[in-house]
């Protein structure tokens, strides 16, 4: 409910029930008008270009009418009304949140006291809701664990299919990740891996991986999971300047592993947006090429930032660590949290199968499963 409206020809001022103040430009307000000739009624989508809303666009009059606000555009004389609520999920006056490196709002970034946020699988399959907090988490927190699935290879197709698409690559729909005699990859051996993004030297990077257990009986071979944006936190907190190197220089990865394969990428370890929120990490010791975009006077300290996140990412007190049984897996954000695994014997033996996804097809199907149950969300 709005409870004032006040105007000048280029802003709307309005004050909503709980007090709240916000202004709106004569423009912005134009260009988002709800009636059916600017956005279509079934899908919502627009029907005006920039172009065809007149330069010279005023407010002639703005009022609350039932709650809701009412604009009339000059010289189009075409009044418009905007729900309150609407108008107070869209504001954009406030003040800049102008810290480099800030999360992005619904995150919580966190260390190795964590309790791995972790699903059923038949009650994911069976319960919206049990669906959609397993889908939140991952959005949240950036993994989650998924139990109690079926030990057959390729469960984790079924995995991805929950909320979206397998992103296939180079290395298939899936890939086995087990001991292998002549590997093509140090992730196919027993050797422990550092923590690790996947895949960085690919553009886009592949934003979500899934890793399912299928055999789990060697010694050792735990999974940890790293949050990188808290990685990013404490290097940001600790050596400013260090963090600015790292999101201000672009990092080089590469892969040729395979006949017919060159995946190069030229990217930050720490991406920012334009504003300042974190985007992504990117840290992989196996695939970074030869770094060659810092300035050469900035090189050395360039690398002291580098090892120096690279110690926040291997301190024990920030990785969180489970080992997977058969039928478990975990889904990743290959953009935030990193990966590790602790070296496993050669008995027994240890046979995971992983694949990518893509996470805007998780974040879509979270936020329609939430705009269909609002009510459960809470
Ligand atoms: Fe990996």
């Amino acid at each position: 409910m709005l409870r004032t409206a006040t105007h000048t020809t280029q802003i709307v001022t309005v004050e909503f029930a709980d007090g709240t103040q916000a202004r709106f430009h004569a423009i912005w307000l134009r260009d988002n008008a709800l009636d059916p000739d600017t956005r279509a009624p079934g899908n919502g989508q627009r029907l005006i270009t920039i172009g065809d809303i007149p330069a010279n666009v005023s407010v002639s009059a703005a009022e609350v009418l039932n709650g809701d606000l009412s604009v009339t555009f000059q010289p189009e004389d075409k009044t418009v009304t905007f729900p309150a609520r609407w108008l107070a999920d869209h504001i954009y006056d406030r003040d800049p949140a102008q810290q480099m490196g800030r999360l992005a709002p619904g995150l919580t970034t966190w260390e190795s006291t964590l309790t791995p946020p972790s699903a059923d699988w038949n009650a994911v399959h069976v319960d919206p809701k049990a669906k959609r907090d397993w889908l939140a988490a991952v959005a949240e927190f950036g993994f989650a664990k998924l139990t109690g699935g079926p030990t057959e290879p390729e469960s984790l197709l079924q995995v991805a299919e929950l909320f979206g698409y397998v992103r296939k690559t180079n290395y298939g729909p899936y890939f086995e990740v087990r001991t292998e005699v002549n590997p093509t990859n140090l992730a196919f051996t027993g050797l422990g891996l550092q923590a690790h993004t996947d895949n960085p030297y690919r553009d886009p990077v592949p934003t979500l991986q899934i890793l399912y257990c299928l055999e789990n009986s060697a010694e050792g071979g735990d999974s940890v999971v790293v949050d990188g944006f808290r990685a990013a936190e404490k290097l940001r907190d600790q050596n400013p300047d260090g963090f600015a190197l790292l999101a201000g220089y672009p990092a080089r990865f590469e892969y040729k592993g395979e006949d017919d394969v060159c995946l190069r990428s030229r990217r930050p370890m720490i991406e920012l947006s334009p504003d300042g929120e974190l985007v992504s990490i990117r840290f992989n010791n196996r695939s970074s090429a030869p770094f060659v975009d810092i300035p050469f006077d900035r090189m050395e300290a360039y690398y002291a930032a580098y090892r120096q996140l690279g110690d926040i990412i291997d301190d024990s007190a920030m990785g969180v660590s489970f080992k997977l049984e058969p039928g478990e897996s975990f889904i990743v954000d290959n953009t935030r949290v990193l990966h590790a695994r602790l070296g496993y014997s050669g008995t027994g033996s240890r046979w995971l199968q992983g694949c990518y996804a893509d996470k805007d097809g998780l974040l879509s199907t979270l936020a329609a499963m939430e705009m269909a149950q609002p009510e459960a969300a809470e």
